[in-house]
C-alpha cells in the first residue's frame, strides 16, 4: 500500500492540537522578493530532524528563541541591538517570514535564523540547554474557554520550553489579554524549573520593542503584562 491509498479500517489519525490559527495572507513585491532570495541562506524549515544551533549560525553564540515572530519587528529590532546574541525566529505565516527576511536584509543583520513551521515542533528538535532566551510575545490569547488548549503557554509546552533553556535562562513573555497574563502566571509558578525574576509581573523591559499589537492595546485600554522566568 502506498501513502496515497486509503485504508477504511484504519482508525482517524489524531492530529495534534495547533496553537496558531491556519490563515493565507497576501505578500507584497517586496517580500515575495526577500523570500525568494534570502530564504536559502537564512530560512529553516521545521523538519523532524535535530537543529545543529553552532551549524546554523556559523558561530557559537547564545541563542534566543522568537516564538511567533509574526511580521518580525520584534525580533529584527532586538538583534539589530543585540549582536552578541543570535536570534531564531519561528513563525507559521509566510509573510511575516517574508517581511522579517526583508529586515534581516535590510538592517545588514547576520545574527538572524528564520524557521518556518511549529514552534513546539522546532523545540522538540533542540537539545536541552542550549537556548539563552525563549520570548513568546503577544502569543495568540484564544479567548474561548473551549480553546484554553490552543495556548502555547500551558503546563506541558512550558516544561518543554524550560528544559531547552540553560541555567539561568529566561522564558519571557508578553500579553495585553488579562486573563491570560493571570494563566500565564499560574502556569509559570507552577513549574518546578522555573524561578520568576521579578516576584510577580516584570516592569516592562525596555529591549522588548514595541509593536501593533502593543500600540493597538494601549489605545484600546488594556495593560501589557510582561512575565520573565528564569531556568533554576
Ligand atoms: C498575535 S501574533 C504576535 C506576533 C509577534 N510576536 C508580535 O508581538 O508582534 C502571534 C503569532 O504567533 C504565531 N504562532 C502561534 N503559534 C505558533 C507556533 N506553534 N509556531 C509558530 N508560530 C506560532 C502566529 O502565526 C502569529 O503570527
Amino acid at each position: 500500500m502506498t501513502a496515497t491509498d486509503h485504508d477504511p479500517a484504519a482508525p482517524p489519525t489524531s492530529r495534534p492540537i495547533r496553537t496558531f490559527h491556519p490563515r493565507r495572507g497576501r505578500m507584497s513585491g517586496r517580500q515575495t522578493d526577500a523570500l525568494d532570495r534570502l530564504w536559502p541562506a537564512y530560512g529553516l524549515d521545521v523538519s523532524d530532524e535535530p537543529v545543529d544551533l553552532a551549524e546554523l549560525f556559523g558561530r557559537r553564540a547564545p541563542v534566543v528563541l522568537e516564538i511567533g515572530s509574526g511580521m518580525g519587528d520584534s525580533t529584527a529590532a532586538m538583534a539589530a541591538a543585540d549582536p552578541d546574541r543570535d536570534y531564531l525566529a519561528v513563525e507559521v505565516h509566510t509573510p511575516g517570514i517574508a517581511n522579517l527576511l526583508d529586515l534581516v536584509e535590510r538592517g545588514g543583520l547576520s545574527n538572524v535564523r528564520v524557521a518556518q513551521g511549529d514552534a513546539l515542533d522546532l523545540v522538540r528538535g533542540l537539545p536541552d540547554g542550549v537556548l539563552d532566551a525563549v520570548h513568546v510575545f503577544f502569543p495568540d490569547p484564544w479567548p474561548k474557554a473551549r480553546h484554553h488548549k490552543r495556548r502555547i503557554i500551558q503546563t506541558a509546552h512550558v516544561a518543554l520550553l524550560r528544559s531547552r533553556l540553560g541555567p539561568g535562562g529566561t522564558l519571557h513573555c508578553a500579553t495585553d489579554w488579562a486573563e491570560y497574563a493571570e494563566a500565564m502566571r499560574q502556569t509559570l509558578d507552577a513549574d518546578p524549573g522555573l524561578v520568576d525574576a521579578y516576584g510577580g509581573f516584570a516592569p516592562r523591559p525596555a529591549h522588548r520593542p514595541v509593536t501593533k499589537f502593543e500600540r493597538r492595546a494601549l489605545t484600546a485600554g488594556r495593560p501589557v503584562a510582561d512575565l520573565i522566568y528564569r531556568r533554576r
